[in-house]
């Protein structure tokens, strides 16, 4: 065993899963990008009553939190999501509204390790802010399920719900504290932990024992104000016009205390139901005022990248992207002709790599192979001598040739558009 190895929750991500992970936040990128989305880098640390405006009530806030005074004696934390640190920005920044900012990164939860649940963890997501229209919503929502379709996820359920107005959630909020509290000690211990500090939160009980006293409770329909449900009547509206498949879910409430109306989670297929959340997001319309900025309507969601790969082992899409290099350089003479041909090669756009150490042709051309390059460009003395080199299919039955040094670059384009051509028939 080593001296060190990564902390408990937290993970190298390598080849060719690192690959994956770029390509998905390429997906992303473009997604948001098609739809006016600027990308913004905010910070992985900040003061810590940034996040404490998430909810006082919430386990992210209360028990996750990698908090500590710094060297200046700031209480600072590293961000256990980014919602709050954009509306930060915001309130920082003052930019034209509405604000459609995008970002990808990782963020820090103190929370127990298993399949999907890791203590650094990265995200994309989306936020709005400045608009109150429910066609925000809509787009947002249709982004989060345009990006998972691209991904080629076909067994995603989005799940759609309105926690109503500030004074329609405090109503409900009452409402299930009387309904729990009835229940009295058939509700498990749990549960009625839970009651104390978050009645919203015992509706999330996966619990055998509370599952009738939950099926029971009041839903939040029954709470709406005249605006709420009419905002939300246009968001489902929006979504049927855009068809994308919703479930009406009124028992959804997500795990943070900011969200308002709109509520909203992309569930997996195929996880298990703990972690089965991909993602979600909703609206958050007095988060920006808790932070000290203008009243300030805002929405966005935020996916697991972790768990969209998971989930995408699971249903068998989104595979690596290959990372092989175009074009792998083995020279006999020493070093120094790989060292020049590679760098002409890169600067030609032709991804080429190469052997270190003077090793035997053998081992080169046995890290050739290994390289999985489509050719390999060959320098011996009698090359060098002749001033050509040696290209070398490594795969299929093709010959190889003595070609010119000064003709390589355009020799490998031609043969690199045939290997493309025939791996993509169309
Ligand atoms: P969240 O539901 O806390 O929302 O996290 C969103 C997603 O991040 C989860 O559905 C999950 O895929 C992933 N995630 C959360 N914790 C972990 C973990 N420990 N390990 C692996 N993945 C995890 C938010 O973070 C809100 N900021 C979303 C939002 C944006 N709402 C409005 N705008």
């Amino acid at each position: 065993m080593p001296d060190f190895q990564t902390s408990p929750g937290m993970r190298d991500i390598l080849a060719p899963e690192s690959a994956r992970w770029r390509a998905l936040n390429e997906v992303f990128a473009e997604v948001a990008g098609l739809a006016g989305y600027e990308l913004i880098v905010p910070p992985l640390m900040e003061d810590l009553g940034v996040f404490t405006r998430i909810g006082e009530a919430t386990d992210v806030v209360t028990k996750e939190m990698y908090d500590f005074v710094d060297k200046g004696d700031r209480h600072v934390a590293l961000r256990p999501e980014q919602t709050a640190s954009v509306c930060r920005a915001f309130v920082q920044h003052r930019p034209v509204t509405p604000w459609k900012a995008w970002y990808s990164g990782p963020n820090f939860r103190y929370e127990k390790p298993q399949r999907g649940r890791y203590r650094q963890f990265d995200q994309v997501g989306i936020e709005v802010l400045g608009a109150d229209d429910p066609y925000v919503d809509v787009e947002v929502i249709q982004l989060g399920w345009e990006f998972l379709s691209r991904l080629g996820l076909q067994q995603v359920v989005l799940l759609v719900n309105s926690l109503g107005e500030p004074d329609d959630r405090a109503r409900y909020v009452d409402a299930l504290r009387l309904h729990f509290d009835a229940a009295g000690e058939s509700l498990s211990e749990q549960s009625r932990m839970t009651l104390q500090k978050n009645p919203l939160r015992v509706l999330d009980s996966k619990r055998e024992q509370d599952r009738e006293i939950v099926a029971a409770a009041p839903t939040i329909d029954q709470f709406w104000s005249d605006d709420a449900a009419e905002h939300f009547a246009t968001v489902q509206s929006g979504l049927r016009d855009l068809r994308v498949p919703f479930t009406l879910d009124m028992k959804l409430v997500r795990g943070l205390d900011y969200y308002r109306r709109t509520a909203f989670e992309f569930a997996g297929g195929t996880l298990d139901s703990a972690q089965n959340a991909l993602g979600g997001g909703g609206r958050y319309d007095g988060l920006v005022e808790d932070l000290g900025g203008p009243p300030t309507p805002g929405i966005g969601f935020a996916l697991g990248v972790d768990r969209i790969l998971i989930a995408c082992d699971d249903e068998g899409v989104f595979g690596a992207p290959g990372t092989a290099v175009d074009a792998f350089v083995v020279d006999t003479t020493g070093g120094r002709e790989a060292l020049l041909i590679t760098a002409e090669l890169r600067a030609a756009g032709v991804a080429a790599d190469r052997a270190f150490e003077n090793r035997s042709m053998k081992a080169q051309m046995k890290a050739a192979n290994r390289s999985g390059a489509p050719v390999a460009v060959i320098v011996g003395t009698d090359e060098l001598d002749a001033g050509t080199v040696t290209v070398r299919p490594m795969r299929g039955d093709g010959e190889q040739v003595a070609v010119a040094r000064t003709n390589l670059v355009p020799e490998l384009r031609q043969r690199l558009a045939a290997v493309t051509t025939q791996e993509s028939p169309q």
